[in-house]
């Protein structure tokens, strides 16, 4: 069986950028910035994009085409392949199966929430706004819309089961077919609307939303001491650059042999800290500061990640002219953003099944998807749900994973294999000092970051009593479990089964 590969290079890049583009970089990234002050919350977050953010970027790109060119594209057969494919290698590699199926339950389920918005805006259905200075009053109808909606409501889940179709019917036509093809579409139009919409908050109530714009980009030293910030910031990293959970390396597994993987990585990592740093601090801050004053924005910010593209963002754009059209194209725009994410969460399993467990390409995604959606009802009907697996595989699992990556493709691949390897085709040198810096610095960085994370979060989270995280904890068991069986499993299918 012949793997696909990308058709066109620009499919490949855009693909890719619609890999890493997604809500992190229009909702999580905003909430993140309000809630930790600002120009407080970028200089970390600087520092963890060129620290980990980079060098973990290139890392997965060089890896996946390694792999991909022996038949690999699940972080099960990558790392095992390092191993000649013994039971714990494939094991410790599934790991970068599960934090992908586990985050995609709950991101699809909020991706159905954008598509809903999105249709609700569209036929008129979003509640009237309210005039007021003061926000709450301002939002009070559109935080009962949210509430209701999201409780589930029976149009809620309409929405769940046609944002699982549109994801299974992409994935089922495959790489070229569905992935390539809504990424080309999809991505253009997303930074077209992003970019207007930049310009409708920043222009709001005129031009105060320049504001929030300043209270993002001006340094603020005082929290750098902050464990937590570090933390969120590096977090923050993971998530939106898609890292630390084999999404990545399992798109570079379908490139040619001698596609330049450094561009595409560098290309990756660009469009998405321009959709990130650009338009999305360009929208949702803006907007807020400028209608409701630098007060409001840390206040609303602490309610939750959703609460501000949930909430504050439709009550705003609602009270404009043609603000159901406004409102709709805010939601079209998140839609698109985590459609082409979400089928790049499922992809790593998807590729398990079908490299690893030699399945068709029709069962492997029948299969996966109908996991996924098992986890997806769990998020709307379990309470809690999506805080807490966020919390386990969104980020204590990427930041161990990366560190493992780090380990094996560079560490005990050999420094000198992955310069090779690097620079096969690159269209630029990478240095080998270059590569030692990162190979020491980097895990240390993050070896760091999970000593904070045992100290600080850790026992919060434990210290929850609520019945309902029993069930969220032994979901994420039953995927690991689930998901190391298949790994298992698949090992003897891989030794008797013809080499690629
Ligand atoms: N990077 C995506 C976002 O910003 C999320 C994601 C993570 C997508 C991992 C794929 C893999 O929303």
């Amino acid at each position: 069986m012949k793997r696909e590969t990308w058709k066109t290079k620009v499919g490949l890049i855009f693909a890719a950028a619609g890999n890493a583009v997604g809500l992190g970089n229009l909702l999580r990234f905003p909430s993140k910035v309000a809630l930790y002050g600002g120009g407080a919350f970028m200089i970390p977050y600087f520092v963890a994009l060129f620290l980990l953010g980079i060098p973990l970027m290139l890392i997965e790109w060089v890896i996946g085409r390694y792999a991909g060119a022996k038949g690999h594209g699940s972080m099960t057969g990558i790392i095992g392949s390092f191993f000649n494919h013994s039971y714990g290698s494939r094991v410790l590699g599934s790991i970068g199966v599960s934090i992908p199926t586990l985050i995609v339950c709950y991101y699809i389920y909020i991706e159905s929430w954008t598509l809903g918005f999105a249709f609700m805006s569209l036929l008129g259905q979003m509640p009237e706004p309210v005039v007021s200075d003061d926000p709450r009053i301002a939002m009070e109808p559109f935080v009962s819309f949210y509430k209701d909606y999201t409780k589930p409501s029976p149009i809620a889940v309409v929405f769940l089961i046609i944002t699982l179709i549109i994801n299974w019917v992409i994935l089922q036509r495959g790489i070229v077919k569905g992935i390539e093809l809504t990424a080309k579409y999809g991505l253009p139009i997303l930074i077209a609307m992003g970019l207007f919409l930049g310009i409708v908050s920043l222009s709001m109530n005129g031009w105060k939303g320049l504001e929030g714009l300043l209270f993002i980009y001006k340094p603020d030293f005082s929290k750098l001491t902050d464990p937590q910030v570090w933390l969120e910031a590096s977090g923050q990293i993971f998530f939106t650059l898609s890292l630390g959970m084999g999404a990545i390396a399992t798109y570079a597994s379908y490139v040619k042999k001698n596609e330049d993987v450094v561009k595409a990585g560098l290309y990756t990592a660009g469009i998405n800290e321009f959709v990130e740093v650009v338009i999305g601090a360009s929208i949702a801050i803006p907007a807020a500061f400028a209608v409701f004053g630098a007060m409001s924005v840390p206040e609303l910010a602490k309610e939750g990640t959703f609460r501000l593209g949930f909430i504050t963002m439709p009550a705003i754009l609602m009270s404009l002219p043609i603000g159901s059209l406004l409102s709709a194209v805010w939601f079209f725009l998140l839609f698109i953003a985590a459609l082409t994410s979400s089928l790049a969460l499922t992809q790593p399993l998807v590729a398990l099944l079908e490299d690893e467990m030699r399945w068709s390409h029709a069962k492997a995604v029948n299969v996966s998807m109908i996991i996924v959606s098992f986890g997806a009802f769990l998020s709307a009907y379990v309470k809690g749900f999506i805080d807490d697996v966020d919390f386990w595989a969104g980020t204590f699992m990427l930041l161990f994973f990366g560190l493992l990556e780090i380990i094996v493709f560079v560490w005990i691949f050999g420094v000198h294999n992955f310069y090779k390897e690097i620079n096969t085709n690159s269209f630029i040198k990478i240095p080998k000092g270059l590569i030692y810096f990162y190979a020491v610095v980097s895990p240390l960085f993050l070896v760091l970051l999970l000593y904070f994370w045992g100290i600080v979060q850790l026992p919060k989270v434990l210290s929850q009593t609520d019945p309902n995280v029993l069930i969220s904890r032994a979901f994420v068991i039953f995927i690991i479990l689930l998901i190391a069986f298949f790994s298992i499993e698949s090992r003897r299918r891989y030794l008797s089964g013809p080499h690629m």
